[in-house]
């Protein structure tokens, strides 16, 4: 079925991150995603906006790619199963890839995970685990299955092969881009554990742009991280963001960030909502809060400027007014009510007399 044997898995003493042999690797496996354009938001962000549709993806997000490698590798390396644990899309992901490599797969999803995301990895035939709400109760239980049935767990960010292929998809949109004679000077990527924006920062390392990671309020444990200079965990506070919520961006991740991100972008819900409402009625694209935070954070970036950037680095790019900005849409797994809820903005009260 695959046009080319998946390499050896990484020494798990020595992790190496290669996102450009996981896009190899990928080429075919996944779909590469079409680039967006809309007029409205290129004047909204006074810039040309360039948006990776990753909620097309097989799966619903971007995290099939991170997923489909890891396992493609530890199914090369004689795995008859995998275990994970996720707010939903990598659970899904991991699902449907051990179902291609047919594998096992255990995923541990919170008891509040959203039900079309519990449906889908049951769907690709997971076996699901419910537990608790956070991120140390779900990866206790990972672990406990893990050790009884000797498969491998598969971390949702913390993990050489996630972040290499999760990187993919913004190595694609860099290489659309100056193939279209538009090379991006700024990329933006939402954080949840840091795998996808690790990823954005290797598929950029040899080149002009500057990448940004956008974290919702009240779940920004990569920017605390950047103060402190190491991984610093919070409590997170309740966002719409589903899959931007772990408590502690991860180490590997968090090794590659600290020299390379421009900055962090913190947005809250509403605005959120905003960049939502923007893509289904400007581009008819249906993203899940966590895909739309990028745009989010794009658009407060070009209304605020460097006074919305928390934490960051020396910049890798001009640090001028960015011309071509490059957001990665990572997904669009969402519910029917919390579409309805935010396709519709809060009104101003109409026909209250005086
Ligand atoms: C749609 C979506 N976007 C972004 C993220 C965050 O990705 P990462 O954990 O690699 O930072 C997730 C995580 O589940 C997600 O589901």
């Amino acid at each position: 079925m695959f046009h080319t044997d998946p390499p050896e898995p990484a020494d798990p003493g020595r992790p190496s991150v290669d996102v450009t042999a996981a896009a190899r690797w990928l080429d075919g496996q996944v779909l590469r995603t079409p680039l967006l354009r809309s007029p409205v938001i290129d004047r909204l962000v006074g810039a040309r906006v360039l948006l990776k549709a990753e909620n097309l993806q097989t799966g619903g997000s971007y995290k099939m790619r991170g997923g489909l490698y890891a396992v493609g590798r530890l199914a090369a390396a004689g795995h008859t199963g995998v275990v994970a644990q996720s707010t939903g899309n990598h659970a899904v992901a991991v699902a449907l890839a051990a179902r291609r490599h047919d594998m096992a797969a255990t995923v541990v999803l919170p008891v509040d995970a959203t039900p079309s995301k519990v449906a889908r990895a049951r769907g690709a035939g997971a076996r699901v685990v419910l537990v608790g709400s956070t991120v140390e109760e779900r990866l206790a239980v990972a672990r406990r299955i893990s050790d009884e049935t000797g498969h491998p767990i598969v971390d949702a960010y913390d993990h050489p092969d996630v972040i290499s292929g999760q990187g993919s998809a913004s190595l694609e949109m860099i290489e659309d881009a100056e193939r279209a004679g538009t090379p991006l000077d700024t990329l933006i990527v939402p954080v949840g554990g840091g795998g996808g924006v690790a990823g954005a920062c290797l598929a950029a390392s040899d080149r002009p742009i500057d990448v940004y990671g956008v974290e919702p309020v009240g779940c920004d444990s990569l920017a605390h991280s950047l103060v402190a200079g190491r991984p610093t965990p919070v409590r997170p506070a309740p966002t719409i963001a589903d899959g931007l919520r772990p408590s502690c961006v991860g180490e590997l991740p968090f090794d590659i960030l600290r020299t390379r991100l421009r900055g962090v972008v913190r947005v809250d819900d509403e605005e959120i909502a905003a960049a939502f409402r923007l893509l289904l009625m400007e581009l008819k694209v249906l993203a899940e809060p966590s895909g739309a935070a990028g745009l989010a954070g794009a658009l407060c970036l070009a209304a605020d400027g460097a006074t919305r950037v928390v934490a960051g680095t020396a910049a890798p790019g001009s640090g001028s007014r960015p011309r071509t900005v490059g957001v990665v849409l990572t997904g669009g797994n969402v519910e029917a009510d919390l579409v309805a809820r935010l396709a519709t903005p809060v009104l101003p009260r109409q026909g209250v007399a005086a």
